[in-house]
């Protein structure tokens, strides 16, 4: 009896990676050891030829950009020299791949957002956003089906047994829960999206073509209304402004998604995400 193909995922213990795990039931996690040589290619190519995988999905990387400034050598090689080996695999085994990128690559734009997904790109302003960049170029003019997912900030709440980095739900949920108000900025422009549905959507991206998408919620509201809207959505409209404290903080990571939905694919918006995780976890403070 032929073997059903499995999904072959690297991260599997990450924020995004965990939640593709549990979305895709019989995925596959890609042994950490043979991602993390210092020289991965090799390994990573006998690998995939050995499972076998109808496609994989890469989540794993460097992701935060504190730590990528401050080595920018691992940065290069979990964010530039592991991508190319995973896409090397992917391309010789003819088979689909899926990156995730970071709207942190608009970081260079001199222009207002929204930005689209269908321009050429300056340099971004910090290294992360430049070895992200650098992969979406260098995998795609190798293989030109590879697709990159240029994700926004996410959130869910925490997983039991997991590395909990902080993320917008936990954090508005801390400030609720202890009254300390939490930073916003009426002039930083973003969206932040539902990790469950950045999971459920990849279903569709599979199919894609090959390219670079915007991938995640439109969000029309700066980063202190879409905080107070959260507050609000939450049950606690009398104390939303005095749990979300105003910065000037400046940014605009703005996307459109018209790429995206030619592809079939289509998000919440970052407040009807809101309103969908408040159900899920039926949360209440
Ligand atoms: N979280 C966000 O809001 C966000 C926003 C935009 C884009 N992204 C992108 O989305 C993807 C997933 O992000 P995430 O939040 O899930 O990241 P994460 O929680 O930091 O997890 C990524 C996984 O990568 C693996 N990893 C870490 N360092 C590595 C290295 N040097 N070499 C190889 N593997 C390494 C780790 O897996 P093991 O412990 O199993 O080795 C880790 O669990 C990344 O490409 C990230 O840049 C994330």
């Amino acid at each position: 009896m032929e073997m059903k193909k499995k999904i072959l995922v690297t991260g599997a213990r990450g924020f995004v990676g965990a939640r593709v795990m549990e979305y895709f039931k019989d995925a596959v996690a890609f042994p950490s050891e043979i991602l993390r040589a210092a020289e991965p290619e090799k390994g990573v190519i006998e690998y995939v030829k050995r499972v076998q995988p109808a496609a994989i999905i890469h989540t794993a990387a460097i992701s935060d950009i504190g730590e990528c400034e401050k080595d920018a050598d691992a940065s290069y090689l979990a964010n530039v020299v592991l991508p190319d080996a995973l896409n090397k695999a992917a391309f010789e085994e003819k088979i689909k791949i899926l990156m995730f990128s970071s709207d942190q690559v608009y970081t260079g734009m001199k222009e207002e957002g929204p930005y689209s997904d269908e321009i050429e790109l300056p340099e971004p302003t910090n290294t992360y956003a430049c070895h992200k960049l650098l992969s979406e170029k260098r995998t795609l003019d190798k293989n030109p089906d590879c697709v990159h997912l240029r994700a926004t900030w996410m959130y869910d709440m925490p997983l039991y047994n997991h590395k909990n980095r902080m993320n917008f739900l936990t954090l508005a949920l801390k400030a609720a829960q202890t009254g300390v108000p939490m930073d916003a900025s009426e002039n930083s422009f973003r969206a932040v999206t539902y990790v469950r549905q950045v999971a459920e959507n990849l279903e569709k991206m599979l199919l894609a073509p090959g390219g670079a998408y915007n991938y995640g919620s439109a969000n029309d509201l700066n980063m202190y209304d879409t905080t107070l809207y959260f507050f609000k959505a939450l049950g606690l409209e009398e104390k939303a402004q005095a749990l979300t404290s105003k910065t000037k903080t400046a940014g605009n990571l703005w996307m459109t998604f018209e790429k995206l939905n030619r592809a079939g694919v289509y998000f919440d918006t970052t407040t009807e995400g809101f309103e969908r995780v408040i159900k899920d976890y039926a949360l209440k403070v």
